[in-house]
């Protein structure tokens, strides 16, 4: 079930319901209704911080393994899809549904959100165990179809010209799309099903998971129907439709990426940030880094690791100190940059030096948790 009465968006952000409220209001609807949503937003914390600290675990495990370590010690393709997958299922969305509420868009409610945890951790161990065995088709159609259950529910924003979260619902349903033809052609032609998967991932980072954590900011859009059409062409051109059209696309996009350095209203080390990945996308759009595997995964890192989680961290964990983000932006840029030196030659130490970023991206992550439980034991955040 998709929650309707979500908090309004004049609402302050973050997860401050139920303060300041007298004894003659606890038994009141209203006050039911808050503390209820405090414990689902604990509940979340908690599953959540799990799933983040599970994926940069495996993350760190794989990179220095890849660096000579220590043995992999398990299959790295299973590996990769669980670390992948439950960073997608389980941080990546779940970050994106609390942008949405704190919007005041509709969001999955307390039992669809049950079936979606139980999903995610079928999906992953069964990744874990067999790749795509049958545990994992399961629990990743449940987790489709409860996205697309959402991109429905959020159908309307997309009548807003300057919204992005306008370009959830479409992003969605057009990364859904590829799936059937990854199925297909897996076995068939792997080469071009990874092509297909660079598609899929490009549409959930640019058109879904991006507009969700700028629009937890506050960023500005470009009109959202070409902002939309960017986006997917971005997708195409990371994937199975490099052209000179989606190469423009994914220029365009990255110049509304770009932009969102000059916004004021933004704090500075999001702005650079930001603007670093807009730059790094024209410049993969303008042919100067080469469209190939590490500096494609060195770019989803740093998105990831960087701007997206920093701009979303606030809504669970707030009032990080700022030396702590630029830490984490700094070991993020030390997780990717080597890769994409990789990409443009450089092979010296690379894998050493990325492993030892995801290393400090993971302690960043646990002095963020870590913190958080030290200074507001049961507080309400
Ligand atoms: C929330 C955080 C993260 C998310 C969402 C994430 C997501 C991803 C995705 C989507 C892929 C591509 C999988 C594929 O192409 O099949 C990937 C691969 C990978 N990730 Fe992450 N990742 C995260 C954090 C990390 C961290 C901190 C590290 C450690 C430095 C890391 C190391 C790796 C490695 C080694 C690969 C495989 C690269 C390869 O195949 O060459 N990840 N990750």
């Amino acid at each position: 079930m998709i929650e309707t009465d979500a908090i309004s968006p004049s609402k302050p952000r973050g997860w401050d319901v139920g303060q300041g409220m007298n004894t003659s209001d606890a038994a009141s609807p209203a006050f039911i209704g808050q503390r209820d949503e405090r414990m689902t937003t604990n509940r979340i914390r908690w599953l959540l911080s799990a799933a983040l600290l599970a994926t940069l675990a495996l993350g760190v495990w794989m990179r220095a393994s890849l660096a000579g370590a220590w043995s992999m010690g398990f299959d790295f393709a299973h590996l990769r899809h669980a670390h992948s997958h439950l960073g997608a299922y389980g941080v990546l969305f779940p970050l994106a549904f609390l942008a949405w509420r704190s919007r005041g868009a509709p969001v999955p409610g307390r039992r669809t959100l049950v079936a979606y945890g139980a999903a995610t951790a079928l999906a992953v161990l069964g990744f874990l165990r067999a790749g795509y065995g049958p545990e994992a088709i399961i629990g990743s159609t449940v987790v489709g179809a409860i996205w697309l259950s959402s991109a429905f529910q959020l159908r309307r924003l997309m009548r807003r010209l300057d919204e992005p979260l306008a370009l959830v619902p479409p992003g969605i349903v057009a990364a859904m799309v590829c799936v059937p033809f990854i199925a297909m052609t897996l076995r068939k032609d792997p080469a071009f099903a990874q092509h297909l998967v660079a598609t899929f991932l490009g549409t959930l980072l640019l058109v879904v998971v991006t507009p969700s954590a700028l629009s937890a900011i506050g960023a500005r859009a470009f009109p959202s129907p070409l902002l939309t059409l960017a986006g997917l062409s971005g997708a195409l051109a990371l994937g199975v439709w490099p052209n000179v059209i989606t190469r423009a696309g994914l220029a365009g996009y990255g110049l509304w990426l770009a932009t969102v350095a000059l916004q004021r209203s933004v704090a500075w080390p999001l702005r650079a940030a930001w603007g670093l990945v807009g730059l790094g996308l024209m410049a993969m759009a303008a042919g100067l880094v080469p469209n190939v595997r590490p500096s494609v995964i060195g770019a989803l890192h740093f998105l990831v690791l960087g701007p997206v989680l920093l701009s979303l961290l606030p809504m669970l964990w707030p009032s990080q100190p700022r030396a702590l983000e630029v830490f984490l932006l700094a070991a993020a840029g030390l997780v990717s940059a080597p890769l994409v030196a990789q990409a443009l030659g450089l092979f010296e130490w690379t894998m050493q030096a990325s492993a030892v970023g995801g290393a400090l991206v993971f302690l960043g992550w646990l002095g963020v948790l870590f913190r958080r439980r030290r200074v507001a034991p049961g507080a309400v955040v």
